[in-house]
């Protein structure tokens, strides 16, 4: 079944108010259209500049700018308040590229796992599903106390998931979440990630420049370049056989392949 529908979104980056060159706006995204099925995993590659966190802004309904429409179980997402984008945000999930910055300083692990819950007004005991969302990653009750400067970059990655999926999202986003970390966080993360989709059913649209780590947790890829995606097939066949220059070059960017999952 279709989870998620985007049909012909564009994005322009309105140019800054006193820029002193005459040029046209950024045009970031230029009218794309995919799908995503329930439970789904699909890797969004590109190179630098090809529109992947902008498609992901979008994707969160944080680019008024943006155009085309966006559907989650065929329902609009249409812009309005918060109130009305409540549903929403409950289901559609994000984990950032910087863990630790995401996290504010001054909130212990238990409260950044609980605040969503609290904002979106999930209908539960806040306190027990942070606990519950932080065993899922695998951290124990010992970090419910800790701040985010007694975190490593891998426990950090796994707290930004445990707060993405602790009202329980049908559509988790995110973007490179292991680029900043070592090997072994690395396998970590996406082992929690490819768990939580298993067990839980969530859809994954993965950011990453590295088509390895797509491998390691999607069957599908689609390849942004300028703005528009120019592949979307199964990692597999991607990796033996490229179809877009653009592909080819990310291949040959990337380190020994990992197995497809
Ligand atoms: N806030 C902004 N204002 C103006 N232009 C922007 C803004 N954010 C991104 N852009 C431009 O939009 C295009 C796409 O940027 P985007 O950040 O989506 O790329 P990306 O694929 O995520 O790159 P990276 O791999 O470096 O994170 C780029 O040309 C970028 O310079
Ligand atoms: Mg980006």
């Amino acid at each position: 079944m279709t989870l998620l529908s985007v049909r012909d979104l564009s994005l322009s980056y309105p140019l800054p108010r006193r820029s002193w060159r005459r040029s046209a706006p950024v045009r970031a995204l230029h009218g794309l259209s995919f799908e995503m099925g329930e439970g789904e995993r699909v890797g969004l590659v590109g190179m630098s500049g090809s529109g992947k966190s902008s498609l992901l802004r979008c994707l969160l309904a944080m680019e008024p700018a943006a155009t085309g429409q966006v559907l989650l179980r065929g329902r609009p997402v249409a812009a309005g308040s918060v109130a009305a984008l409540r549903w929403y945000r409950r289901a559609v999930q994000y984990v950032p590229q910087d863990p630790i910055a995401s996290l504010e300083p001054r909130m212990t692990v238990a409260q950044s796992v609980a605040e969503p819950l609290l904002r979106l007004r999930v209908d539960c005991d806040p306190m027990r599903r942070a606990e519950e969302a932080l065993e899922s990653v695998g951290l124990d009750h010992r970090f419910l106390r800790r701040r985010p400067d007694e975190l490593s970059g891998g426990q950090a990655q796994r707290v930004a998931i445990a707060r993405a999926i602790a009202t329980r999202p049908s559509l988790l986003l995110t973007d490179e979440p292991v680029s900043g970390l070592d090997m072994t966080s690395r396998v970590q993360v996406v082992e929690v990630l490819r768990h939580l989709s298993e067990v839980h059913g969530t859809a994954i649209l993965m950011v990453s420049h590295d088509i390895s780590v797509v491998a390691g947790l999607c069957r599908r890829a689609m390849v942004m370049d300028g703005g528009r995606i120019v592949e979307d097939r199964p990692v597999a066949a991607m990796l033996r056989d490229p179809h877009h220059p653009h592909t080819s070059e990310l291949l040959n960017a990337a380190p020994p392949m990992t197995a497809a999952a």
